[in-house]
């Protein structure tokens, strides 16, 4: 079969008002980039004129700025799912330009393929590299590209000359049956492998390829902060004790870790221990600090939905990619996320909220209850079915004048029952098998910091009921924050 070799302003004029499009990837790699920067410039030439221009946008995880960030500036997205971290598009989600149905990661393939989300009108797919049967070698991130690209009626290719072709090995593309005819997933160990190498599409509904040359344009990591330091030390400490008391197995478990600063330095940290056995990872996601701990040995095998490295690091996978290519596989989001798989491994989920509550509520995606941050992401899958799960954050932020523990999350993503830890730079709340006033103890004298601890001590003495909670104080450090500024201001009299 023979392609279509298109601009990307040819592509994108395909993509009428109103479309429903699948991007491939899983956070910057594997997004497209090109397409739906000349999309954006369309949506804003199509609202000069005065007319209407939205497209409806599914994906794996975030994208880049290239996307998300372009497309948002354009005022070009109607609805958005399942994940987005791009703070155009925050602002657009929280003013009500753009719907956001912020979902569970592993759910999404699934969801798209029961129906949920209509018809799929293209899939944009970033490619390595395309034969003329339609099998295509995936760039760095895999998503939910396989159900965008079963699904969509038409098909656009960014075809990107950086992805080197040596890439072919490290995916692993699958896609389950639905139900009631979906069998187990044959996952018993991070490195086995279920499904194909390439991508296999339907070649007719190629309808035009676009030539592009660019890394992912990860922004590297800073040096982690004193405070982050500090938590990725006491996440560290819990492990290495667990693993001393025999509460994990000699062979150790796979571990998750979420995305971020704090995610970053907690790996960093992992890798210097000496107590702690070589390890494996089933993740969504890689970031550079796997990628110094898979070339120092500490890591032997990364399962993952995309290698989210900065370029420079991107730069040195593929110059040493024969090292790396039995070392790291990339699944699409429903297998890398699968809570069967996640559950059966027996991982350590490592993730980071935005605050906790003193009975071990999490609220990942709200700031203050009500502004979206980013969204659940992955958090919820590792978390509910993991071996142990874990929680970070810094005790405070914004200098102190928000707690990061407080009475009662503003917004639930995780409750009680799912988290069994939560970690800050204080210290170390192990919550399993305690009772609620014992976790709010805990959590209390381990993990807030000095400055709240006698008003969370104040505000669980008040309470009543096997959870003490005073509902109509539940609040109160939210609402100080936002009447003075301070959570410190807190004035539990005004309650009584
Ligand atoms: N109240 C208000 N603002 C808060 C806050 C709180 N309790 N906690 C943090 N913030 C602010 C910070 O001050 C910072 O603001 P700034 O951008 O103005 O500096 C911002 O929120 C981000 O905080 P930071 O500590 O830098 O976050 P992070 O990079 O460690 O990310 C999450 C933390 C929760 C936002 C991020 O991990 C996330 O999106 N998680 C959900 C998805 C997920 O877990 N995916 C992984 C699964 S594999």
């Amino acid at each position: 079969m023979a392609y279509n070799f298109i601009t990307a302003q040819e592509a994108a004029q395909m993509i009428p008002n109103g479309a429903t499009v699948g991007f491939s990837g899983f956070t910057a790699p594997g997004a497209p980039k090109f397409i739906t920067e000349a999309l954006a410039a369309i949506a804003e030439e199509e609202h000069a004129q005065g007319r209407p221009f939205k497209i409806n946008i599914l994906s794996g995880a975030s994208t880049s700025d290239h996307a998300d960030g372009a497309l948002a500036r354009a005022n070009a997205i109607n609805l958005r799912a399942p994940y987005q971290n791009k703070p155009d598009l925050r602002k657009r989600i929280n003013s009500h330009d753009c719907h956001y149905c912020d979902r569970h990661l592993s759910d999404m393939a699934q969801e798209t393929r029961y129906g949920f989300y209509g018809n799929i009108d293209f899939a944009i797919i970033e490619a390595a590299d395309i034969t003329p049967d339609g099998e295509i070698i995936l760039g760095c991130g895999l998503g939910n590209t396989p159900t965008f690209a079963a699904m969509a009626s038409k098909i656009l290719i960014e075809l990107n000359d950086r992805l080197p072709k040596t890439l072919l090995g490290m995916h692993d593309v699958y896609m389950p049956l639905d139900p009631p005819y979906r069998r187990e997933i044959a996952i018993y160990k991070p490195s086995d492998r279920v499904g194909s190498p390439v991508l296999k599409i339907d070649p007719n509904k190629v309808v035009g390829i676009v030539k592009t040359s660019s890394l992912d344009g990860v922004s590297p990591f800073t040096e982690p902060d004193a405070v982050s330091k500090l938590i990725g030390n006491n996440v560290v400490d819990f492990l290495v004790h667990e693993y001393r008391r025999g509460a994990l197995p000699k062979e150790f478990l796979p571990l998750q870790s979420g995305v971020g600063n704090v995610a970053n330095a907690v790996l960093y940290n992992l890798g210097e221990s000496t107590v702690l056995p070589k390890f494996q990872m089933y993740t969504e996601v890689i970031q550079d600090a796997v990628f110094e701990l898979i070339r120092k040995g500490k890591c032997t095998f990364a399962s993952t939905c995309s290698m989210t490295f900065s370029d420079k690091v991107e730069e040195e996978l593929f110059a040493n990619i024969d090292y790396f290519h039995d070392k790291i596989v990339m699944r699409p989001a429903e297998i890398s996320n699968n809570p069967e798989v996640i559950r059966r491994l027996g991982v350590i989920a490592m993730n980071t909220a935005l605050e906790a509550d003193i009975f071990g509520g999490i609220n990942s995606t709200h700031v203050l209850g009500t502004k979206m941050m980013n969204g659940i992401g992955g958090s919820g899958d590792f978390t509910r079915s993991a071996y142990v799960s874990i929680f970070s954050c810094p005790s405070v932020t914004k200098g102190g004048l928000i707690s990061n523990i407080v009475p009662m999350v503003a917004h639930s993503d995780h409750s009680e029952h799912s988290v069994d830890v939560v970690i800050t730079d204080q210290g170390i709340a192990d919550l399993r098998h305690l009772d609620p006033v014992d976790r709010a103890k805990a959590i209390i004298e381990n993990c807030a910091h000095p400055d709240y601890r006698p008003l969370l001590r104040e505000y669980l003495k008040m309470g009543l009921g096997q959870t003490p909670h005073t509902l109509k104080a539940a609040f109160a450090f939210h609402t100080a924050f936002s009447e003075t500024g301070d959570m410190r201001n807190v004035d539990f009299s005004k309650y009584l």
